[in-house]
């Protein structure tokens, strides 16, 4: 036996499975695809309403009338569903815009249904955009009453249904919300209409740009009474076991890019799908990064949302949906 055969026997050479593009293509472990994408779209009075977030260079707020372009738009790249996030057109102590069957997310319901039946409309269930003091409850002096935000979230999870929202998607981080809103929505007749819930929603600074774009920063204190701490796993699978308990039918970690090993244990834990939100600060940081020039930002959005899948998401709720879907295609 000659030394170097002796030598190609011992080395082992994974590099053969990286030879060329192809090859890649062939043996790579983890796919994107569109089936898998969820476009977050945000909504507000108005006419021929097509503004930029400032915060959010690249995604606008759309009033009633030019929601149908947009919906076919995105049916056209083939993107499975949309997920609602609605500006009232007043604020109030009780947050009745989220519940009133004409307030701005029921009739965006109602227009992108009738314009595009087929893509699946998921309505955020919180009351954070249209409270006056912008907590996602009821509040008593200071605090932010679960037990009577029940009832209100409850309501509007049965409206946006009434609508003909595909998915209720509650995220106020109330506990019992779940159960709460499964019994209303069957009591009402939606005993079809699945529960995607923000299961463990933390705390986080990245959800800053999406404040501005939906005006729902709080109005004193801050989220951590209902929101969780973000140092926290444990209490992330417990807040999911509750969840799945009380009758979700997909769960969801938020954010997504700090929380890889929360959506990894969440696959690993649960047999419903995992929902991942790849939320606003982890959007406008690669915009802004991306804007100096510093980064190449196709290359960027398709490694984090690998990432994103990587870790066990099933399902990703990402403003880059549009972007990866033109690529994907
Ligand atoms: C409503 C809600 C928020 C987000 C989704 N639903 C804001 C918050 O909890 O403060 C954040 C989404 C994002 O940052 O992209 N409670």
């Amino acid at each position: 036996m000659s030394k170097l055969r002796g030598r190609s026997q011992v080395i082992r050479r994974p590099r053969r499975l990286r030879s060329s593009e192809a090859m890649r293509r062939l043996v790579r472990e983890t796919r994107l695809s569109v089936d898998q994408l969820v476009y977050p779209i945000f909504v507000k009075p108005g006419q021929r309403i097509h503004e930029e977030i400032t915060s959010m260079p690249g995604q606008y707020r759309f009033s009633i009338d030019l929601l149908a372009n947009e919906a076919n738009e995105i049916a056209e790249l083939k993107i499975p569903a949309v997920l609602l996030f609605g500006l009232p057109e007043e604020k109030d102590e009780l947050g009745s815009g989220a519940y009133d069957d004409h307030g701005i997310v029921q009739q965006a319901v109602r227009a992108i249904k009738k314009a595009v039946p087929d893509i699946l409309v998921v309505g955020d269930v919180c009351l954070c955009e249209y409270t006056d003091h912008g907590h996602c409850g009821v509040i008593r002096g200071e605090s932010v009453e679960n037990d009577e935000s029940l009832e209100m979230l409850a309501r509007t999870a049965v409206s946006q249904a009434a609508a003909g929202a595909d998915v209720i998607a509650p995220s106020a981080m109330m506990d019992g919300q779940v159960a709460a809103i499964r019994e209303a929505l069957d009591e009402e007749g939606f005993s079809k209409i699945p529960i995607m819930s923000y299961a463990a929603k933390y705390a986080s600074a990245f959800y800053g740009p999406f404040r501005e774009a939906a005006d729902s920063a709080p109005q004193f204190g801050d989220r951590k009474s209902y929101q969780m701490d973000s140092p926290n796993i444990r209490e992330a699978i417990k807040e999911m076991e509750l969840d799945a308990e009380e009758g979700a039918d997909i769960l969801m970690v938020k954010p997504a890019l700090a929380y890889l090993d929360v959506i990894q244990a969440a696959r690993e834990s649960f047999e419903l799908p995992i929902a991942a939100y790849n939320v606003s600060g982890e959007y406008s940081m690669v915009k802004a990064a991306a804007r100096n020039g510093w980064i190449d930002e196709e290359r960027i959005v398709r490694e984090m949302v690998t990432g994103i899948v990587r870790a066990g998401a099933d399902i990703v709720i990402t403003y880059f949906a549009k972007d990866l879907a033109r690529k994907l295609k």
